[in-house]
């Protein structure tokens, strides 16, 4: 008997159940001489412990928005150790994230803390996130499960999803890192889920958590999130945080003595907050200590892998030391580097760029030229800064969202910059210098005051160590090779949520698996910056597309392989994409989708060669009828390249689905599908017309068969349709 086992065995009911809520605001329950208790604190870009009314130091790194820009699951794999580490340091066994929740709306207020737009870019961070923190001994907890795409209304809103949309979009941010990286806890979301909420929700916290995807974890409430005790219980909620909630434990008391609940299903909770304890405290060490001048580096090169260059016109970045420059903007000293909400961290060390460029002895004249507190134009800072930049060369303004408009617990209300940052952008646009724009943000902003810009950084919500990292990469210290984990569209209007997000009280999500880019490309619109979109200050060309087949089966792996060389004279790193694009597909499916990346280092004229597999999912959309991923047999095209909107290399598989869903042929269905099924169109053909002496020539393939009989002047019986289609049925067998 394992020893959880034996723990299980020797508590009394109500031992048990005061298991399931928490013995305060962070930590589980412990039980006198059988469990002990353990810790959780906030994440997910840094520890934030709370200790005496405040958090303790520890390392600020890019917030998820910004990490994500690097597409690197080895950097974040890093982060995740020096969480772990930091956690171990400070006696915490679980830290609360990542989240992985899908932005729908630029505007969602958490968005700096989620990572994309797209599910294999956010569960594979989180993978390399999660396998971080967990090789250090210490859990990770991923949330918020599922659909809290908003911050307005958050704690009841019932998002509306319909199954394809959660499984494609919604839970496939989750399903990778479950399944792989394997996270010590869950946390199940404030918001309902088609009618349930998600803390007390079967289909979400058991059919597809633990039946489908494998979960042996435990699943935690978000602070507040669950309700009903013993439904939580029987979903599949495992601890109610924060705690203590004496009445709760008392409810599943009762209702095991009343037989509403049964002691196998309180067992089977209970058993995994065992295993969970017993994790947590075997793998304390005491007295560790965490290398913090390490991690603070580490924060830096985070910082600098995950900035985008946006724009680059007439290479004016990298700066010289020797240029003349004016730092306009108050970001420059107020730097921004992470949201605010529960995520918020306490640093160990926060440099602005003022000191980030004296501590590299670069000369500049700073002028500070609007507030972050308010929108108002302040006419003194604004000519302050004119007569700086005047004296200028160069122009060098930090724009961005202030902390004040990006937090957990409200939605943004504008995709827009503040009106005293684009007016002071304009004045000094006018003395026609160059000009060198750095974001400071943790999600897109509206751009289209940016056409006098010669350049532009975007360094989002980059960390305690964000000044250091932007100094570097303006100056040529780093070379640029973030690419964007989010589409920037032209304008809020254009989004597929304009016109109703945030909704209160019920948010349908009409727009389906239309989210993000797999909406501007089905629409064609044209879009400020694409998802996956990033310069470098060198130069990349793909050659050479090579694909193991041509034709395979849906239960075949695929290779796709080709060449990208650095064309430039400086070394560089190269995020490289594939998409996938069915040619004809049975259902209304995104025009392409990212199915594949690897980010390469090269130095100048170097070239190397990339190769990236394909398995089932890299070709399936979820079917509502089988309720599983299903692949349609036609041509695929395989399309490679440096963004979603910039894919030289494209190739082509065909690619057949052993499909055979028996109930495929009913007298309502139509005559064929091309796609679904082994049937060919010849087949049918013979059939009808060899068989039954019929005349199909002049029929629409969409034809239900019901409509045979009618068309058949008189040779076709309802009875002879019956046997046809039973005889159908045999041969798909
Ligand atoms: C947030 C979670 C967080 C928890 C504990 C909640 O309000 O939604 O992300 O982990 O508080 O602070």
């Amino acid at each position: 008997m394992t020893k959880a086992m034996e723990i299980l065995n020797s508590l009394t009911l109500e031992e048990k159940a005061s298991l399931t809520s928490g013995k305060d605001c962070w930590r589980t329950v412990d039980i006198d001489g059988k469990l002990a208790s353990i810790m959780m604190s906030d994440g997910p870009h840094g520890l934030r412990k709370e200790e005496n009314g405040g958090a303790v130091p520890a390392t600020c790194f890019p917030s998820s928005a910004t990490i994500a820009n690097s597409w690197d699951e080895d950097l974040i794999y890093k982060i995740g150790e020096a969480l772990g580490e930091e956690c171990l340091a400070n006696d915490v066994q679980v830290i609360l994230g990542p989240g992985v929740n899908i932005k729908r709306s630029p505007l969602c207020g958490r968005n700096f803390e989620y990572f994309s737009e797209d599910p294999l870019l956010a569960t594979k961070m989180a993978s390399g996130h999660i396998r971080g923190v967990q090789s250090k001994g210490v859990g990770a907890c991923i949330k918020h499960f599922a659909a809290n795409n908003q911050e307005t209304d958050r704690f009841s809103v019932n998002a509306i999803i319909d199954e394809r949309t959660l499984r494609e979009i919604y839970l496939s941010s989750f399903e990778e890192a479950v399944k792989e990286a394997k996270p010590w806890m869950i946390m199940s979301a404030y918001n309902k889920l088609n009618g349930d909420y998600c803390s007390e929700n079967k289909y979400l916290l058991t059919d597809v958590l633990r039946d489908d995807w494998g979960y042996e974890g435990v699943v935690v409430s978000d602070w507040g999130a669950a309700n009903e005790p013993v439904d939580g219980v029987k979903a599949g909620l495992d601890i109610r945080m924060p705690g203590p909630v004496p009445s709760a434990n008392a409810a599943i008391v009762e209702a095991v003595k009343f037989g509403e609940l049964s002691m196998e299903e309180l067992n089977k909770n209970v058993l995994r907050i065992i295993e969970l304890v017993e994790k947590g405290i075997a793998s304390k060490v005491a007295d560790y200590e965490a290398d913090m001048t390490a991690h603070n580096e580490l924060a830096v090169k985070a910082a600098e892998e995950s900035a985008v260059l946006l724009k680059n016109n007439n290479n004016v970045l990298p700066l010289d030391k020797s240029d003349k420059i004016a730092l306009i903007g108050a970001f420059a000293e107020q730097v921004r580097y992470q949201g605010g909400g529960s995520s918020c961290v306490n640093a160990t060390e926060v440099s602005n760029l003022l000191q980030a460029l004296d501590d590299k002895n670069i000369t500049y004249t700073y002028a500070k030229g609007f507030k972050t507190e308010d929108d108002l134009i302040d006419d003194n800072l604004v000519s302050e800064a004119v007569t700086a930049a005047e004296k200028s060369d160069i122009i060098v303004m930090c724009m961005g969202l202030p902390f004040r408009m990006e937090s957990e617990g409200f939605d943004r209300w504008t995709m827009s910059l503040p009106i005293n940052q684009i007016e002071l952008f304009n004045k000094l646009s006018e003395l026609g210098k160059p000009m060198v724009v750095v974001l400071f943000q943790g999600s897109p902003v509206e751009m289209e005051w940016s056409k006098n810009a010669d350049s532009i950084l975007a360094m989002y919500t980059g960390g305690q160590a964000v000044a250091k990292a932007c100094v570097n990469l303006l100056f040529g210290g780093a070379n640029p090779c973030g690419k964007l984990s989010e589409t920037w569209g032209l304008k809020l209007e254009n989004n597929p949520t304009a016109l109703s997000f945030p909704e209160k009280g019920t948010a349908s999500y009409v727009e389906g698996v239309y989210v993000g880019y797999r909406y501007y490309d089905k629409k064609k619109l044209d879009v400020m910056y694409p998802f996956g979109y990033g310069l470098s200050y060198t130069t990349f060309e793909y050659s050479d597309l090579k694909i193991s087949a041509t034709d395979i089966s849906e239960c075949d792996t695929l290779e796709v392989s080709f060449k990208v060389k650095n064309t430039g004279d400086i070394a560089g790193k190269e995020i490289a994409e594939l998409y996938v694009e069915p040619t004809y597909p049975s259902v209304s499916r995104p025009v392409r989708e990212l199915k594949g990346f690897k980010k390469i280092s090269l130095e100048p004229g170097e070239e190397k060669t990339v190769t990236m597999t394909l398995d089932k999912r890299g070709f399936a959309y979820y079917d509502v009828e089988t309720h599983d991923w299903q692949v349609d047999t036609t041509v695929y095209k395989i399309h490679v390249g440096a963004s979603s909107r910039n894919l030289p290399l494209v190739g082509s598989i065909k690619v057949n689905s052993s499909r055979t869903n028996k109930a495929f042929f009913t007298t309502d269905s139509r005559v064929y599908e091309l796609n679904a099924n082994p049937v060919s169109k010849e087949t049918l053909n013979k059939l009808l017309t060899e068989d039954l002496k019929l005349d199909i020539s002049a029929l629409s393939i969409d034809l239900p068969l019901s409509k045979l009989v009618g068309f058949s002047g008189g040779k076709l019986s309802v009875d002879m349709l019956d046997r046809f289609v039973s005889e159908l049925n045999e041969r798909i067998k």
